[in-house]
């Protein structure tokens, strides 16, 4: 490709293209609890796969495998070309490509939104001030928080800050996002917002792997829905198939569940 730029930066700002990964066969134990059981998953390059499964699964555990907030004992996971469970992989370039937004939005309180969406770019991606702000504005515009640049995290409603977390994330223009249950922090009245920019992020050809009891949000955006029980998976498939019409017994009875939260489990039955 011709380029008329007389930038050195290595990448232009916000072209970063979106990952496959690749998950083989892994195991994680904490002692002798075994978590994650030979969980394979893959996603493709902009595809949307939402993990559901019931508390204890390992759905959390498998996220933080895929950035290395933790250490698997076995199997493969790679992110693009990169083999992030090789054991010389360099963990902050992995860590570079892969944004992660939680549950807590872990916001910085004491700075600004802006400062907060402008320092990992200044510190680890290099960038200057003027160009760590300008990618920060864009992402802030992005969610729809461009009037909120200069407050602290904490003058900001739950939904807010999520959306603040979100474009930090972005902001460091990665190749694959990970959210662990986004959503499950906030008050029903801003959790359509946060699905909102996910979903706008899902059409644009992010490549996402969500933790999510949203079901709704998972057979509306999701390609692919897995089902995790007991560390493993159980049932994966097109969300449209897992979450309308299960055809394992364990996924049935935790849609049932999730789908009726109200309902009482029927002694007899
Ligand atoms: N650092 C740790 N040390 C020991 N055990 C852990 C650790 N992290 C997770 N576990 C255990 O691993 C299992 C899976 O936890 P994980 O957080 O991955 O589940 P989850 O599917 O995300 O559940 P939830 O829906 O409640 O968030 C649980 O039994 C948990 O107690
Ligand atoms: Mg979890």
């Amino acid at each position: 490709m011709k380029s008329t730029s007389t930038s050195t930066s290595a990448a232009p700002v916000g072209e970063a293209h979106p990952a496959s990964v690749t998950i083989d066969g892994l195991h994680k134990s904490y002692g002798s609890l075994d978590v994650l059981k030979g969980i394979s998953l893959d996603v493709a390059p902009g595809e949307v796969v939402c993990l559901i499964g019931p508390s204890g699964s390992g759905k959390s555990t498998l996220l933080r495998c895929v950035n290395l907030l933790e250490t698997p004992q076995k199997g493969v996971i790679r992110v693009g070309d990169v083999e992030v469970t090789d054991p010389d992989v360099d963990i902050d370039a992995v860590r570079r490509r892969v944004g992660m937004v939680f549950q807590q939005f872990n916001l910085f309180p004491n700075m600004s939104v802006l400062s907060n969406l402008t320092i990992a770019q200044r510190k680890v991606l290099g960038r200057s001030d003027a160009e760590a702000k300008k990618v920060a504005l864009h992402n802030l515009e992005r969610v729809g928080l461009s009037d909120k640049a200069d407050n602290a995290p904490g003058q900001l409603s739950g939904g807010q800050q999520q959306r603040v977390a979100i474009a930090r994330s972005l902001s460091m223009d990665p190749e694959l996002m990970l959210f662990d249950e986004p959503t499950s922090a906030l008050d029903p009245e801003t959790v359509g917002d946060v699905l909102a920019i996910m979903r706008d992020l899902a059409r644009e050809g992010m490549t996402m792997l969500v933790v999510t009891h949203e079901m709704s949000f998972a057979r509306d955006v999701a390609d692919r829905v897995a089902f995790m029980d007991g560390g493993v998976v159980v049932e994966e498939g097109p969300a449209q198939e897992v979450i309308g019409a299960p055809q394992h017994e364990r996924t049935k009875t935790f849609l049932s569940r999730v789908l009726n939260p109200t309902a009482v489990d029927h002694p007899e039955s």
